[in-house]
């Protein structure tokens, strides 16, 4: 993957990520919308994954048909938000490993706080992809990246719904080796770190906790 920030304007994605953002949408349509994109935004994050051929006979001749090779994936949730976007990719690879991070962030420094960390043996021979739908102030991704990195993570991508550009510009400099494919790349942040026009908090329209 070359680009750091990779937008994927396609039209259906487009379109249910507008039925996110309305205030007005009810919890379970919110998250199957996610469960949707997710899958779409899958299919993005994994273009470029490498392929190799395996003889094999279809019911009427033998070909080199094409399989993926290499590394082994590992998928990593960062709680609790990543979960809405962690199953439509295990749909897609079901093989995949899967970590967890749990990080929240504290309301009044905007800093993450670490709470949880439980990620797949042998990190650095796998591909990993990470998600979480809010990329913000990138504070809590690139905690996220780092602790990945600590883990022995050294092929690492980044897999969110929205940006804020302050997101992806601290994510670029912490992990510029980390690519970012999002849905939207929104306008700014708010004073409290809320990524606008964005959808709100993504964890409690998700999970209805308000
Ligand atoms: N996290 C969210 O859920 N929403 C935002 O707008 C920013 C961070």
């Amino acid at each position: 993957m070359q680009q750091h920030l990779t937008i994927v304007d396609h039209p259906l994605i487009q379109h249910k990520l507008t039925l996110m953002r309305e205030k007005t949408t009810p919890t379970a349509v919110f998250r199957q919308l996610l469960h949707e994109i997710s899958l779409l935004l899958g299919y993005e994050v994994t273009r470029d994954l490498p392929t190799t051929t395996r003889r094999i006979e279809t019911p009427l001749m033998e070909m080199d048909a094409p399989v993926l090779k290499g590394k082994k994936l590992a998928l990593v949730s960062i709680l609790r938000a990543g979960n809405g976007l962690l199953n439509g990719v295990l749909e897609l690879i079901p093989s995949a490993r899967v970590g967890f991070v749990g990080l929240y962030r504290d309301e009044k420094t905007l800093e993450p706080v670490q709470y949880y960390f439980k990620v797949p043996e042998g990190l650095k021979d796998r591909r990993v992809i990470a998600v979480d739908p809010m990329l913000a102030t990138g504070n809590s991704s690139a905690k996220a990246i780092e602790l990945l990195k600590q883990a022995g993570a050294t092929d690492i991508r980044f897999m969110c719904l929205l940006a804020a550009p302050e997101g992806v510009a601290r994510m670029k400099e912490a992990h510029p080796d980390v690519p970012i494919v999002t849905a939207a790349l929104d306008e700014r942040l708010n004073e409290k770190g809320y990524i606008l026009p964005g959808l709100g908090d993504a964890g409690d329209r998700m999970f209805g906790t308000k």
